[in-house]
């Protein structure tokens, strides 16, 4: 069962879109359940001034990506790199059993993006998922 907030974030998600002329681009998947998130960010002094993101997942990885969003807007870099799964999933109010997983997609993201922007390339943080079965209720935002 999905608590208040994360229904929330699912039915309205935060800072949907793409940056074309981004200065760092992350993008992850798992592969367990064929979610995959992808995260442009625009950095202005070392901070974080602008971020959008385009998921094709479940709910929890929408939701999770949404409220990732809202947390790294205004951070600088290195808060931003931060924010761990268990970060976001604190943010929204916790994650049913099984879908706790979802977190990692935004956490990754985020990582992958602001490593883009730092070394100009790529580099995985390497979290692992879960093998839990993939959602039904997958769409895209
Ligand atoms: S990210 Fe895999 S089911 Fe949500």
């Amino acid at each position: 069962m999905y608590g208040e907030k994360i229904i929330q974030h699912f039915l309205n998600p935060q800072n949907v879109g793409e940056i074309p002329d981004a200065d760092g681009v992350g993008v992850v998947g798992d592969p367990s359940c064929g979610d995959y998130l992808k995260v442009w960010i625009k950095v202005e002094d070392n901070r974080i001034t602008k971020i959008k993101f385009k998921c094709q997942g479940c709910p929890a990885a929408i939701a999770t990506s949404s409220v990732m969003t809202e947390m790294a807007l205004g951070k600088d870099l290195n808060e931003a790199a931060e924010i761990s799964a268990e970060m976001i999933e604190e943010a929204l109010g916790g994650l049913p059993e099984g879908k706790r997983h979802c977190s990692n997609l935004g956490a990754d993201a985020l990582y992958e993006a602001i490593i883009s922007h730092v070394f100009g390339g790529s580099a995985r943080r390497g979290s692992e998922t879960s093998n839990s079965s993939p959602d039904e209720n997958h769409r895209q935002a």
